[in-house]
């Protein structure tokens, strides 16, 4: 059975204040959440508020910490960065790499996330890789060139062992911030692509042991339909992550 994982993406949203009451709110219902093993939260927070839902995420197993970024340097002189070594010693257990914001406000493309992907494996941070496409490739129906594009010139790089300590996640940049999410059967139509996109390049069973998320306008509504389609091993859920009375549906909405 492949790990089905709720992750928050909170972006540059917060402060010290709506971070400990949102972190408070959110771990409150965490009793009918129903975690385990193969089910699980992850909350990615902003860098200074890391270490107090690092604090407060010890009591809860199964809810773990994400962090938005990582340098694909080692360490040195990189005023401003914050390397893998220094989130894994301060036990974050998973990083945001390839998200379309980083892309399109930062310019971060393929070689430079591999980069970053293979710095977080070494310090055993297992990567969370965004990929998906935007309104004109979707509406040139090229999403899957595209989209398989993305993998082959990041991730596909990696060898068997490389892939299979990652999580990919398939958020549509048109439906993300706009309420307007993907039907469940264009989420599942690409899902079912990006694994057998794995299977021709590693091997079926590596390819259904990967956990793909979908991202993109998840929100409580939308929730259980999508994590009802076969391939869609749960969501990266940004702005409804903020609401933790919709979060925990979205939490509850996944079997
Ligand atoms: P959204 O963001 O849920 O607000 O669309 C998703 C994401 O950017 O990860």
């Amino acid at each position: 059975m492949r790990k089905k994982i709720i992750a928050g993406n909170w972006k540059m949203n917060t402060d010290k204040t709506s971070a400990v009451a949102l972190f408070n709110d959110i771990t409150e219902n965490y009793d009918t959440y129903g975690l385990h093993e193969k089910k699980q939260v992850v909350l990615a927070p902003p860098f200074p508020f890391l270490n107090i839902a690092l604090d407060k995420s010890a009591d809860y197993p199964y809810l773990y910490v994400a962090a938005q970024n990582c340098s694909e340097h080692d360490k040195g002189a990189y005023t401003g960065e914050v390397s893998a070594h220094m989130l894994a010693s301060v036990c974050v257990k998973y990083v945001l790499v390839g998200h379309s914001e980083r892309r399109q406000y930062f310019n971060e493309g393929d070689l430079l996330l591999l980069e970053k992907i293979k710095q977080a494996q070494r310090n055993e941070i297992i990567p969370i890789f965004c990929c998906g496409e935007p309104l004109e490739i979707r509406m040139a129906n090229e999403h899957f060139k595209f989209i398989k594009a993305q993998l082959d010139n990041c991730i596909f790089q990696l060898n068997e062992e490389g892939i299979k300590n990652l999580v990919i996640a398939y958020e549509p940049i048109w439906a993300i911030g706009t309420g307007q999410t993907a039907s469940p059967e264009q989420a599942q139509e690409v899902h079912a692509f990006i694994r057998e996109e794995l299977a021709r390049h590693y091997s079926k069973e590596v390819a259904d042991s990967i956990s793909i998320l979908y991202g993109g306008s998840v929100n409580w509504k939308n929730a259980m339909d999508l994590f009802g389609c076969a391939d869609i091993d749960g969501g990266l859920v940004g702005g409804a992550s903020l609401k933790a009375d919709e979060f925990a549906e979205i939490i509850c909405s996944i079997k």
